[in-house]
């Protein structure tokens, strides 16, 4: 607890043991007007953990970190976007410090380690035109999982999968609030990414490797490059760069 004063983010928490969903609760907790800036929603146990493109998450007792975030961020709801990027640089950092782990950002949304993903970010937003009323971000990560259900066990993994050890969870939870918190005050100071680009692209796996971009209808190959400050993937073709934004997009090494 006293590791959270004097801090926005997580200053105020929602703890359940059990909920459908942190992401659902949280929006719901907003939406009353009770989730302020910071506010933030955990449980033991997801009956109904979302993932991304309508994909359920496994969110069983105890073994990792299912919470929600709401933020009420001054920023144009086109901006917004790049606060998945800014939570996956503070929960990677995390991991790394804590584990030892040399853990990856999957633009944009996932960690992974030793090519599995270890967490997921679904950021859902509540928005006007030009008017953010506030945004939701979910984080998702495997911690004390000993071992996943066969479907999911070729592309997930967990911090004690990989490092053979148990991580306290309260303590993972306050450093990414602390780290987030830090990289969120950068990104808004200029409502872009420059100050964090650098350290951003050294996490960022695939850099300078072969990817797929697969999206909508059409899919395409190039090198990544890293992202720009405004968090869109540059991708060199043989065309040239391409810039690729976050939404119904997948990038996969080849
Ligand atoms: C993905 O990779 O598809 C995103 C997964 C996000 C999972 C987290 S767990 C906490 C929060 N509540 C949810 O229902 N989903 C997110």
């Amino acid at each position: 607890e006293s590791e959270l004063e004097g801090r926005v983010f997580g200053h105020e928490v929602y703890y359940k043991e059990e909920m459908d969903s942190t992401n659902v609760q949280a929006k719901k907790l907003a939406e009353q007007g009770i989730a302020n800036h910071g506010y933030l929603v955990t449980a033991e146990k997801q009956t109904n953990g979302k993932g991304r493109r309508g994909r359920s998450w496994s969110s069983p007792k105890g073994t990792g970190i299912w919470m929600s975030l709401v933020l009420k961020p001054d920023i144009s709801p086109y901006n917004a976007s790049m606060l998945t990027l800014v939570t996956a640089l503070a929960v990677n950092r995390v991991i790394r410090e804590q584990t030892g782990l040399e853990s990856y950002i999957k633009w944009p949304n996932d960690i992974v380690v030793n090519g599995k993903k270890v967490c997921g970010i679904l950021t859902e937003m509540s928005s006007e035109l030009d008017y953010i009323h506030y945004v939701v971000i979910g984080i998702g990560i495997n911690v004390n999982t000993k071992d996943f259900p066969e479907e999911i066990s070729e592309r997930a993994t967990s911090l004690f999968i990989e490092s053979h050890k148990t991580y306290k969870r309260s303590r993972i939870i306050e450093k990414i609030m602390e780290y987030l918190e830090f990289y969120y005050e950068q990104f808004t100071l200029n409502q872009d990414l420059r100050l964090l680009l650098t350290e951003y692209n050294q996490m960022l796996i695939n850099i300078e490797n072969k990817v797929v971009v697969q999206e909508k209808q059409t899919s395409f190959e190039g090198i990544a490059k890293g992202i720009n400050e405004k968090g869109e993937l540059l991708v060199q073709t043989e065309k040239g760069i391409r810039t690729v934004m976050s939404g119904e997009v997948s990038v996969r090494g080849i």
